[in-house]
């Protein structure tokens, strides 16, 4: 009877660290192509970044960004302080390994150290991994979306999005 053998295994232990988006990120955080269609988007958001209007969180690992997320603070006029998570995304690869509720975290760290209580995030209506995380997290859904918007995509083709989501918010405690 023969042996199954089993294939030479290497398990790498790679640390992964949140922190702020740094210039040369930019071309990164296109993953080789994959999105280089929001290539407007993310330069659009780091100029932000350095206004104080948005920050853009990765996921280093090796100093590569394997994972993203995005905020917008809103105006700040009243008690309330909106700000508004988005763009979160995590390589396949590293699905499953607790990277997009990291980067959550963290996201909501820096948010209600930024003196803002309201966190509103969106999750397209077919995206049930997404509103999972969220929901674990204390968010609630409170309204829907028809979710249209458009960008420039690199070859400066206007692209169209039309994708119903969800609307979650959590109250978080200021700092
Ligand atoms: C949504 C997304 C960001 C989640 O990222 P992620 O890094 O896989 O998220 P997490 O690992 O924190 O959580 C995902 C699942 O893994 C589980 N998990 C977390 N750590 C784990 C671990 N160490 N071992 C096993 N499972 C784990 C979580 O419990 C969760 O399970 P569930 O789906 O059954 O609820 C990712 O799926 C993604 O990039 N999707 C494509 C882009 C997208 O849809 N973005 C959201 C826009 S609204």
């Amino acid at each position: 009877m023969a042996i199954l053998e089993q294939p030479p295994t290497l398990n790498v232990s790679l640390p992964v660290t949140i922190r702020t988006a740094r210039k040369e990120d930019l071309p990164r955080l296109e993953w080789y192509g994959q999105y280089a269609h929001f290539r407007n988007l993310f330069q659009r958001a780091y100029r932000d970044q350095q206004l104080g209007i948005r920050l853009m969180l990765v996921a280093d690992c090796n100093s590569f960004p394997i994972g993203y997320i995005f905020i917008l603070f809103m105006d700040d006029e009243g008690e309330n302080r909106q700000a508004y998570l988005y763009s979160l995304r995590v390589m396949e690869m590293f699905h499953s390994r607790g990277i997009g509720t990291r980067l959550m975290n963290e996201a909501e760290e820096r948010v209600a150290t930024r003196g803002y209580n309201e966190v509103t995030i969106a999750a397209a209506k077919t995206n049930d991994v997404a509103r999972r995380l969220y929901e674990r997290l204390g968010y609630k859904v409170f309204t829907d979306d028809l979710g249209e918007w458009s960008y420039t995509d690199h070859l400066g083709k206007v692209r169209h999005v039309k994708e119903p989501c969800w609307l979650l918010h959590k109250t978080i405690a200021m700092r």
